[in-house]
């Protein structure tokens, strides 16, 4: 088994040295349980694991996978930088005390509005396309601004169609045959170019593809820099990073990982001239994914045509089963090392056939009341949830040092009614 599952004494499943039904009793289901020092650990191992090889290296975490303002806190303490992909994470990450010189702005389809908030809040804008370059320049002095584009090396890998962000068929980036002509439209234009990006997918376990983007980039960069005479001051490989979800699947070894990437990275440093810009990575899954757990209550057992545990969490709490058809594993809280002695389909409570987090899982037994953990929730899950069938949103606990603090509030009835409007002539 690949997940470190602890136990307490009691034999229940123990999140940052709290035991979850005690949780679970404290704070109702379904509950997200963070755990800091996972954070903490993950965030560490990635960043010294490539600092050791090249020490001009920083991490902008990627805060779609989780923007809890604790946790965004978190990483702010541990030195990350921030990679935005819309102004709301922006606006989120300046509450949480990133300064806005470690922010890094990847919009796509970004309207002139937005290039304006992104401009103003200080963030360094990456640009995606050659329609926002020419927009930027009618809203802002280019000569102030150190600007850089996502270019798509045409390469893409992922753990779902929908999470390839680099080939043909993907909406992000500008072609790398542009590169050079683009590079030099935003010199004609005043603006100081001075970085290069590229991220080609999310979820990736097999090093491979990663390395191949790594390998285009840098012949994309080194064409920039001897045609288009730009000076890079960071080179940045977006993130992707996989994490393990089902037991069969092994972990990145981050080691072999940063030494390629490295090597090749100064391999090509030194092939072009392009002295020693900053290496950046963006990982969002790689540093808060397996650091939460969902904790909800089974209440319904039943043998229709098939077997059904329904539990009282649904693809409006995480899609991600639903969305991906992705794989999380599920324990019984109070047993989490039983082993399997049936296989059954675990189904939320939204009213959609959709709705279900394992078909034919291997599982213990399981009784009404139960409360299941579904682990590896920390990054796309929260994020993504929503009020859908009208279900307020779960509350989030963070564990440090066996401590629990509430970071969000379970949502209630009225802010399922939060912002709307009865127009007066509609009014009972
Ligand atoms: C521009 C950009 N950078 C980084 C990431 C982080 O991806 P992951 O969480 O897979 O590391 C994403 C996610 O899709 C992204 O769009």
């Amino acid at each position: 088994m690949i997940f470190d599952l602890e136990t307490n004494e009691k034999g229940n499943l123990s999140i940052g040295g709290a035991d979850a039904l005690e949780l679970v009793a404290k704070y109702k289901t379904p509950l997200y349980v963070v755990d800091e020092d996972k954070i903490r650990d993950n965030y560490r191992r990635l960043y010294n694991a490539f600092y050791s090889k090249y020490q001009d290296f920083k991490i902008f975490y990627a805060c779609k996978a989780n923007t809890n303002l604790a946790v965004m806190r978190i990483l702010e303490q541990e030195g990350s930088c921030i990679d935005a992909v819309s102004i709301g994470e922006i606006y989120i990450a300046l509450k949480a005390g990133f300064d806005p010189s470690r922010i890094l702005f990847t919009g796509n389809n970004v309207k002139d509005d937005e290039l304006k908030f992104a401009i103003s809040s200080g963030a360094t804008v990456n640009i995606d396309s050659i329609s926002q370059l020419k927009r930027l320049s009618k809203i802002t002095d280019p000569s102030k601004h150190k600007i850089s584009f996502r270019i798509n090396p045409n390469v893409g890998a992922g753990h779902h169609e929908h999470c390839i962000t680099g080939g043909e068929l993907s909406k992000f980036g500008i072609m790398e045959e542009e590169a050079v002509e683009v590079y030099n439209m935003a010199q004609n234009l005043g603006f100081q170019p001075t970085g290069i990006h590229t991220h080609i997918g999310s979820g990736i376990l097999d090093p491979e593809p990663f390395m191949l983007a790594v390998e285009k980039l840098m012949d994309v960069a080194g064409r920039v820099h001897e045609d288009a005479g730009v000076e890079f001051e960071f080179i940045d490989f977006g993130g992707g990073l996989g994490i393990p979800y089902h037991p069969d699947e092994s972990k990145l070894d981050i080691e072999v990982f940063s030494k390629e990437i490295t090597d090749l990275f100064k391999e090509k440093l030194s092939q072009y001239d392009l002295k020693n810009p900053s290496m950046y990575l963006e990982p969002g899954r790689y540093i808060v994914g397996d650091a939460s757990v969902l904790l909800t209550k089974v209440n319904t057992i039943k043998n229709s045509y098939r077997k059904f545990a329904g539990i009282d969490a649904g693809f409006n709490t995480l899609i991600r089963p639903a969305m991906y058809g992705s794989y999380h594993h599920i324990v019984v809280a109070n047993q989490p090392h039983e082993k399997p002695n049936q296989k059954i389909d675990i189904a939320g409570n939204v009213c959609e056939s959709g709705d279900l987090f394992a078909r034919d899982r291997p599982m213990p037994e399981i009784r009404e009341g139960d409360v299941l953990a579904i682990l590896n929730v920390g990054a796309y899950s929260f994020s993504m949830s929503s009020q859908y069938n009208s279900r307020p949103r779960p509350a989030e606990v963070l564990l440090r040092d066996c401590k629990d603090e509430i970071i969000r509030e379970r949502e209630s009835f009225d802010d399922l009614l939060y912002r709307q409007n009865i127009p007066s002539r509609l009014l009972k």
